[in-house]
């Protein structure tokens, strides 16, 4: 099956599998996994910070950032369709007891720094404290343009707010701007990037920060339930996504262009082009027709899951050029 409904679907490579079995273990709780120790370090380089912890999934280093930087009865800024705010079961305000504070997204997933500003409360005893801005590249696989990034940082840094960033798929916004990671991650005091969507891990995310926050991190992430013990099968297979994977993500956004290109003139479909950065090609329907989409394409051998007006079609390492261009064939067949 072509499984486009979104990069979380990819597998492990025969690399990744391999560089499991023979993954030196120990007890990750005790800082005891080699395995684990290696690709956290690793990953603190690559992405710019002086430490880094291995959780489960990007929900939970989400909320780990949430926790360590804020405390209960602190708010936080965020986007008004953010990941962490709307997608990770309000777990900012149950687990944290941190208020988000929502400001709408620009079409392009900035935060305006003036209604940044306007949200911001005084220090007053009838308000929560402001303590930190949420930001996420990329947001819909768009990409943040690079000069909002400094502008982030001051607005931050001028209400002493900690800048953390879901940068789930922040390899590729940096394959995008072809840049390194780095220019991205140094305006921001914690990054939370995912090894299992693009990157084709099969588990995993790292939370990267000063080791302060990160030493925090650690003991939120015991009582979340992340503590991993022989976590060392995971992170193996982590280390290959962080290390090599990036290298491959041009290819899976050429796809994706190619893709929109090939759907462009369809009938019934109009294809989001402004949208089109990354890996998710985006299309708005004239008319609900999804009850009878979502088996066409089934029928066809492909998994989508298109919503009444809208369509999310994401790409990864299991969509090459011949899916793209089966996928094409299938939505011309429909639509025509
Ligand atoms: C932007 C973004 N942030 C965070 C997450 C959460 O990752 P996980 O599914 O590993 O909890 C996702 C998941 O799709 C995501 O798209």
């Amino acid at each position: 099956m072509i499984d486009l409904r979104s990069d979380t679907v990819t597998l492990p490579t025969q690399e990744m599998l391999d560089a499991m079995v023979s993954a030196p273990l120990g007890d990750d709780v005790y800082g005891a996994d080699p395995t684990v120790n290696a690709l956290e370090e690793f990953a603190a380089d690559k992405l710019g910070f002086g430490a880094a912890i291995f959780a489960p999934s990007g929900t939970q280093s989400n909320l780990l950032a949430i926790m360590s930087h804020c405390q209960r009865g602190d708010e936080y800024i965020v986007g008004h369709d953010a990941h962490t705010f709307k997608y990770e079961a309000g777990g900012a305000a149950v687990l944290a007891s941190v208020q988000p504070q929502t400001v709408s997204f620009t079409e392009q997933g900035e935060l305006p720094i003036s209604a940044i500003e306007a949200v911001i409360k005084p220090k007053d005893v009838h308000f929560a404290s402001t303590k930190m801005l949420a930001l996420e590249n990329t947001y819909h696989g768009k990409v943040l343009p690079m000069d909002y990034l400094p502008k982030a940082r001051e607005v931050a840094d001028k209400h002493n707010l900690a800048l953390h960033l879901d940068g789930a798929r922040v390899f590729h916004a940096a394959t995008y701007h072809n840049i390194e990671v780095t220019d991205i991650t140094k305006h921001c005091d914690s990054v939370s990037v995912c090894l299992s969507k693009g990157l084709s891990a099969p588990v995993g995310s790292l939370l990267c920060g000063t080791a302060e926050v990160i030493e925090r991190a650690r003991k939120w992430r015991k009582m979340l339930g992340g503590g991993m013990r022989q976590a060392g099968v995971l992170a193996a297979a982590g280390r290959i996504a962080l290390e090599a994977m990036p290298n491959r993500l041009q290819q899976d956004h050429d796809n994706a262009a190619l893709l929109g290109q090939l759907i462009a003139d369809l009938p019934g479909l109009a294809v989001r082009h402004n949208w089109l950065q990354t890996n998710m090609v985006w299309c708005d329907f004239n008319k609900s027709i999804a009850q009878e989409l979502t088996p066409f394409a089934q029928s066809r051998g492909i998994i989508i899951r298109p919503s009444d007006k809208e369509m999310r079609l994401v790409i990864h390492r299991h969509i090459g050029e011949a899916e793209v261009k089966q996928t094409a064939a299938m939505l011309s067949e429909f639509f025509k």
